[in-house]
């Protein structure tokens, strides 16, 4: 019989991947997707952990969806409730104890075994916690990609962080690096090609450390692999996130350079501007790393519009060391930030560290922080009017007769035009800047 799974996704691209991998990893099973909750047998809450509110938020959904369980039990339907993600990961059988009308947990690196869990969960009736990390590549026992994500697909080829940077939970969530092997990866985005994926972004926590047996047996970079993602026929435009400023190599920056399918857009994090702050984060780069970086890459290709993410309020950072962070916002100009306060994530390093600034401290150092991003992105969407870019169309918009799509720099593109354009790249001449989009039209 079919049944209906709705998976809701938090946290970064990472897990937006993930769950387009469990709902296909649960089709064969007979689960059609929904959009609609109240109409699931399966509700999957894909969780992300980095922050306390992200946490904490997944609770009060769960508090929600025993209202929607017990309202399709008096109609006679079951519902089956499962954790994926981080905060699976992290709390375990944990979770089952806050939220017991949850059925199942399972954690990042064990999706691969949702299909088999919850089935066993429905004959057994048992509640199951899966939150290991199998020795196998998870990606390697999932069935192949299907059409879902079109025609820009996110497509994870490293996974896990070794870095461990002293604010942050994903070295123990996602555990140790881990990168696929080159023609997994390869098949994996020929598949998606040849379903009319133009655009690919490959994903990692840290994704230029990657590091893949090749088919020729050596370690492939990721410049390496960009440049055989390149050849795909169709594969129109890459992009590749998150990166850590100590793994942009030499080659990776000549890529901008050299392949024409690698967007002129660059997450790159620095976190935070002062050394000393740094230092304790243990982000392994320097206020005058990140600079020179900057500068290199900017040379190797000028058009390059930068993006990033910004701490505030970490342990024992003072005014001068914020001031520092706006300095470094000042210096290299963002098309577009993150910015988060300085959250205590427990068993981490810096959760223990003495100087814990205040939280007014931190929502005023966010503030100003973000008036000022804010300004950067808005004067870069505006530096756009009267250009002309070419954009990939991704769905309809918001209006009637209206299309979005993406500019290589990532903004938000919004023009009338016909829905037989989605799927293909069209010039569009930006008439319009917004502070979070642009508009124009198509010539
Ligand atoms: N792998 C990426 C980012 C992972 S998490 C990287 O290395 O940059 C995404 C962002 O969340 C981080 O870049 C950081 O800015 C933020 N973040 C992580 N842990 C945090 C914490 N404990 N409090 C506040 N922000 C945090
Ligand atoms: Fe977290 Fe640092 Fe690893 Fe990024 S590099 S995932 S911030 S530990
Ligand atoms: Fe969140 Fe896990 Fe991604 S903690 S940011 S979902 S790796």
């Amino acid at each position: 019989m079919l049944k209906k799974v709705h998976i809701k996704t938090y946290g970064c691209q990472m897990n937006a991947y993930d769950s387009v991998r469990m709902a296909e990893a649960l089709a064969p099973e007979g689960y059609l997707e929904t959009p609609d909750m109240e109409a699931a047998d399966l509700i999957v809450l894909n969780t992300c952990h980095i922050r306390e509110k992200a946490a904490e938020k997944i609770y009060s959904e769960l508090g929600r969806l025993r209202l929607v369980r017990d309202r399709r039990r008096a109609q006679g339907s079951e519902t089956m409730i499962a954790v994926a993600g981080c905060v699976a990961q992290a709390e375990g059988a944990e979770i089952l104890k806050r939220a017991p009308l949850v059925d199942l947990v399972v954690g990042p690196q064990s999706y691969h075994r949702l299909p088999d869990l919850v089935r066993r969960a429905r004959s057994e009736g048992a509640k199951l916690v899966d939150t290991e990390f199998p020795e196998q590549d998870k990606f390697a026992s999932l069935p192949a990609r299907q059409s879902r994500q079109l025609p820009a697909a996110f497509l994870t080829i490293q996974e896990g962080c070794d870095k461990f940077c002293t604010f942050c939970v994903v070295p123990y969530t996602r555990g140790a690096e881990f990168s696929r092997p080159v023609t997994a990866v390869m098949a994996e985005a020929r598949r998606l090609a040849g379903f009319g994926v133009r655009e690919i972004t490959v994903l990692g926590q840290n994704v230029n450390a990657y590091a893949g047996e090749g088919p020729d047996g050596r370690i492939w970079g990721l410049a390496h692999l960009l440049t055989a993602l390149a050849q795909i026929p169709g594969v129109e435009r890459l992009r590749y996130t998150t990166s850590h400023p100590a793994d942009m190599n030499d080659d990776l920056i000549a890529a901008h350079r050299d392949i024409p399918a690698l967007m002129p857009y660059l997450h790159l994090p620095f976190q935070a501007g002062a050394d000393r702050i740094l230092a304790a984060m243990n982000r392994k780069h320097t206020r005058a790393d990140y600079f020179r970086l900057i500068e290199r890459i900017r040379a190797a290709r000028p058009d390059l519009a930068l993006s990033t993410d910004i701490i505030v309020g970490f342990p024992g950072e003072t005014e001068d060391d914020f001031a520092a962070t706006m300095d470094v916002v000042e210096e290299v100009g963002f098309a577009q930030a993150y910015s988060f306060k300085y959250s205590p994530r427990p068993g981490t390093p810096a959760a223990s560290l003495p100087g814990q600034v205040t939280e007014a401290d931190k929502s005023r150092r966010l503030a100003v922080l973000q008036t000022r991003l804010n300004a950067q992105q808005a004067a870069f969407n505006s530096a756009q009017v009267g250009r002309t870019l070419p954009v990939l169309f991704e769905r309809t918009g918001r209006r009637p007769g209206q299309l979005a799509g993406r500019s290589p720099y990532l903004q938000a593109v919004h023009v009338e035009a016909g829905e037989e354009r989605i799927g293909e790249i069209f010039s569009v001449a930006i008439t319009q800047a917004g502070p979070n989009s642009l508009s124009g039209v198509i010539i």
